[in-house]
């Protein structure tokens, strides 16, 4: 029965994910994810080598078929090229993670330069709505799909020294439920995963310093960041939701949003 019941709402089986940043962290534990509940993956992102490495892992340890491409999310020109050969080489995309993303120069805002403005929401913000304009073209054609977009508690709350990575998020929100609304007579799904802190090559250096540490114990009520693995029922959620949910923010931050 529990097998039925998961293969009925959950299994991935014959379906196609592109995941943009899918070669570490967050990005890796929602490839992995999506391939054990049996979905083909393709991962993206500047790394050739990195998601080459990676998709090799995954078709081995999941028997699913799985690609890694190089591809900058900031060109927008190099994200329709990409996703042209992904389409190509599976034939369809059904789920699209946008996970790609980064921290951008920490800074109050008085010492932002235009270059450290243009850089977070490029990645962040622009990078989202390239890869998600380019997959759900194809989406609209077989009037089905799903997009997860990794957004960030930052995308609702506010931290001093990340006025652009708080926009980019909030941006990636706001994204996320026009998407949503413009998108669902054609039968396509958009929600936003809002993670709060997890421990990734992106925040390593601050929560082992001292200040790091500090801080968790100050703002987030389970005194801890979370575990990759934490988000994985989540991501199998969102990839397989029914089509009454869309547009929706899930928050996964061990009650940091409610403190
Ligand atoms: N870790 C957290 O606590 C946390 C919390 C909330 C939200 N998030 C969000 O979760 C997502 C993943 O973060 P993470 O912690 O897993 O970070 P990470 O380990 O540093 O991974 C970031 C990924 O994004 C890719 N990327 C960066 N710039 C790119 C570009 N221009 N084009 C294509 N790919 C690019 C990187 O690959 P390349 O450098 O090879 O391109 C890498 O694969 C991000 O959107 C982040 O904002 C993270």
């Amino acid at each position: 029965m529990a097998d039925e019941l998961f293969e009925k709402l959950f299994s991935l089986k014959g379906k196609t994910a592109v995941i943009t940043g899918g070669y570490r962290g967050i990005g890796l534990t929602i490839a992995r994810t999506l391939a054990e509940a049996g979905a083909d993956v393709a991962l993206a992102a500047r790394s050739l080598s990195g998601c080459l490495a990676q998709a090799d892992r995954i078709k081995r340890g999941y028997g699913v078929r799985s690609v890694g491409k190089s591809m900058d999310v900031c060109d927008s020109m190099s994200v329709d090229k990409v996703i042209r050969e992904i389409y190509d080489e599976f034939g369809k995309i059904d789920i699209l993670v946008n996970s790609a993303g980064t921290p951008g120069n920490e800074k109050p805002v008085l010492k932002m330069s235009d270059e450290d403005l243009d850089e977070v929401m490029s990645v962040n913000f622009r990078g989202t709505f390239f890869v998600s304009r380019a997959v759900a073209r194809f989406m609209v054609a077989r009037k089905s799909g799903k997009i997860i977009n990794v957004s960030s508690i930052l995308g609702k709350t506010s931290a001093r020294n990340m006025a652009g990575y708080c926009a980019s998020k909030a941006a990636v929100i706001q994204l996320t439920r026009v998407m949503a609304l413009e998108l669902m007579r054609d039968n396509i799904q958009v929600n936003a995963l809002c993670p709060g802190y997890f421990l990734t090559d992106l925040n390593r250096d601050f929560f082992e310093s001292d200040a790091g540490k500090g801080m968790v114990k100050k703002m987030i009520p389970m005194n801890r960041v979370g575990q990759l693995d934490e988000l994985k029922s989540t991501a199998l959620y969102l990839a397989t939701c029914p089509p009454f949910m869309t547009g929706a923010e899930v928050y996964i931050d061990g009650g940091h949003t409610i403190a």
